[in-house]
């Protein structure tokens, strides 16, 4: 099944795994958990989604050495603009002729243990005193304030469009 399209994502606490499960939805596309592909798709064309650690795609490269991505997608918790998803081209290397999105996704503090809930409280003090200090905020700006607070989610199907109307 070399010429098959899938899905390839990883997400640490789902909100990766929701968009990658609505977009399989529109493009009725399987999508399946890096890591867990089943081998019948070897070689195969990928949209991939990763969860953002410190500005990089988790996954990116790993999936790249098994997949031909034809498009790479990572989901944070920063407000997007398009400086961000240049800015992931850049640190992952990905070629020129592929399209990167950033989507903002969600975030959910109680879901995390040890190190990165100790790094993360940490952040999201730094994130939330410098959105407050900003005054006027936009809604992907209040979201991103949101989700320092505890938990909220961004996640939206149609935030997908641009993508969607890739492959359509
Ligand atoms: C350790 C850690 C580092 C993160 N680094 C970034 C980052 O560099 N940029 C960003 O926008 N979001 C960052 N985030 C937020 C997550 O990428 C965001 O919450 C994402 O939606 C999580 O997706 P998931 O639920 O699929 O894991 C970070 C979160 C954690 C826990």
């Amino acid at each position: 099944m070399i010429n098959s399209r899938i899905i390839v994502y990883s997400s640490n606490t789902g909100f990766t795994e929701q968009y990658a499960k609505l977009l399989g939805r529109a493009l009725d596309m399987p999508s399946y958990k890096l890591g867990n592909v089943p081998a019948c798709h070897k070689g195969a064309e990928a949209i991939y989604l990763g969860w953002l650690f410190a500005g990089k795609i988790v996954g990116y490269r790993k999936c790249a050495k098994k997949y031909n991505i034809s498009c790479a997608v990572g989901v944070g918790m920063s407000p997007p603009s398009p400086e961000l998803a240049e800015g992931l081209r850049a640190t992952e290397k990905i070629p020129a002729g592929t399209p990167v999105f950033y989507l903002q996704g969600g975030f959910d503090i109680t879901k995390l243990k040890g190190p990165m809930k100790l790094i993360m409280k940490v952040k999201c003090k730094e994130i939330a005193a410098r959105l407050n200090a900003k005054g006027e905020l936009t809604q992907a700006e209040r979201a991103t304030l949101e989700m320092t607070q505890g938990a909220a989610s961004a996640v939206d199907g149609a935030n997908l469009a641009e993508i969607i109307a890739l492959y359509k």
